[in-house]
């Protein structure tokens, strides 16, 4: 059992690692040392730019976390954690720590204690002015970093959601579409593991519009999978089987309404829906989901929900709930809804 005061003062502490670890991702710090020999500080500091003696303390600080390994003469060397860091790593997550602890969403949760205050949701029009989605669109760099984030997420989220769908039976699904589905990282997994699908990546036009970051191309999956830029509010194209991973916790109760109809009018076939989310646990089950719920109250105007809550949107939207499907660890579940 830990010491309380150790507790608290861990949890206070705990944004000073992962700014750590933002500023070496940002930096470009991983990219740059090797598992195999050691890099020292001025070597390193005159490859990504830097001054010698400030990213020497970085890097000893990084080393301190786990990310780096320091040897003698200030010298570095990169650990498997850090390697999780670099660009090139097929598991990359450099682009989910330089979203969550970059600029726009280090500054948005400073707002958290008056939007509780106030009962209003909306930290990013607080900050920036506008919501998420309206901000991306407008600072390009912001919504690149967000759009590779969500690929970074996926390379575990894929593996998870497959996990939690192994029993179902994708036999009869001819046409599997991923609304929201960004470049399109959980539709190829789909694609590679069930040789029969056709797929469709629904998003919005810019999102689908930047054809290099786009997936099914690069994995040579381009004959069987559709890229449509649109809008998931208005409608979606038809298919037998819909996904919606990390969509319905951007939004509340009534726009997931709206999104879950437009499918429901859509879907043809047997008809599905697999609602891929960080599902809330039981009262006093620690879980992600809960600390994800408090990022999202912060982020836009959406929540994360318990399965039951999932299954009253599907019913609102005329679906049929037939439960969730979890993988063995449950950070994740996929629940189902039918036609
Ligand atoms: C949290 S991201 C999730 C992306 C992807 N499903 C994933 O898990 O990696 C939300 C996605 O919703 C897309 N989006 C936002 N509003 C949309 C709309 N009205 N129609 C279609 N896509 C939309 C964004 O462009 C973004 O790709």
């Amino acid at each position: 059992m830990t010491d309380p005061a150790e507790h608290v003062v861990d949890l206070i502490f705990g944004r000073w690692r992962s700014q750590i670890l933002y500023a070496g991702a940002a930096l470009g710090v991983f990219d740059h040392v090797s598992a195999d020999r050691a890099t020292t500080a001025t070597a390193l500091a005159q490859a990504i730019g830097a001054d010698a003696a400030l990213l020497y303390r970085l890097l000893r600080a990084l080393a301190s976390i786990g990310l780096l390994r320091e040897q003698e003469g200030q010298a570095f060397m990169l650990t498997a954690s850090g390697a999780l860091l670099r660009a090139d790593d097929a598991r990359s997550l450099r682009a989910m720590a330089l979203l969550e602890e970059g600029p726009e969403h280090y500054a948005i949760w400073k707002h958290l204690p008056a939007m509780i205050r106030d009962g209003r949701q909306n930290a990013f029009v607080r900050e920036f002015g506008a919501m998420a989605f309206d901000h991306a669109r407008a600072d390009r760099g912001y919504g690149d970093v967000f759009n590779q984030a969500m690929t970074s997420y996926s390379a575990l989220q894929s593996q998870w959601a497959q996990e939690a769908l192994a029993g179902f039976d994708f036999a009869p699904v001819k046409t599997l579409c991923d609304v929201a589905g960004g470049h399109g990282h959980l539709m190829c997994a789909f694609l590679q593991a069930h040789a029969h699908l056709k797929g469709i990546v629904l998003d919005l036009p810019a999102v689908v519009g930047d054809r290099e970051r786009l997936w099914a191309p690069k994995l040579g999956l381009a004959d069987r999978c559709t890229y449509v830029g649109g809008d998931m509010f208005k409608a979606v194209p038809p298919a037998d089987a819909y996904m919606l991973k990390l969509i319905l916790h951007d939004w509340n109760d009534d726009e997931c309404v709206a999104i879950l109809s437009n499918l429901r009018r859509a879907v043809t076939g047997e008809g599905h829906v697999f609602i891929i989310e960080h599902v809330v646990s039981g009262p006093d089950q620690p879980h992600f989901a809960k600390l994800f719920d408090i990022h999202m109250m912060c982020w836009g105007t959406g929540r994360e929900r318990t399965e039951a809550e999932y299954d009253a949107l599907l019913t609102r939207a005329g679906w049929t709930p037939l439960g969730g499907r979890y993988p063995s660890h449950r950070t994740m579940g996929v629940v189902v809804g039918a036609a």
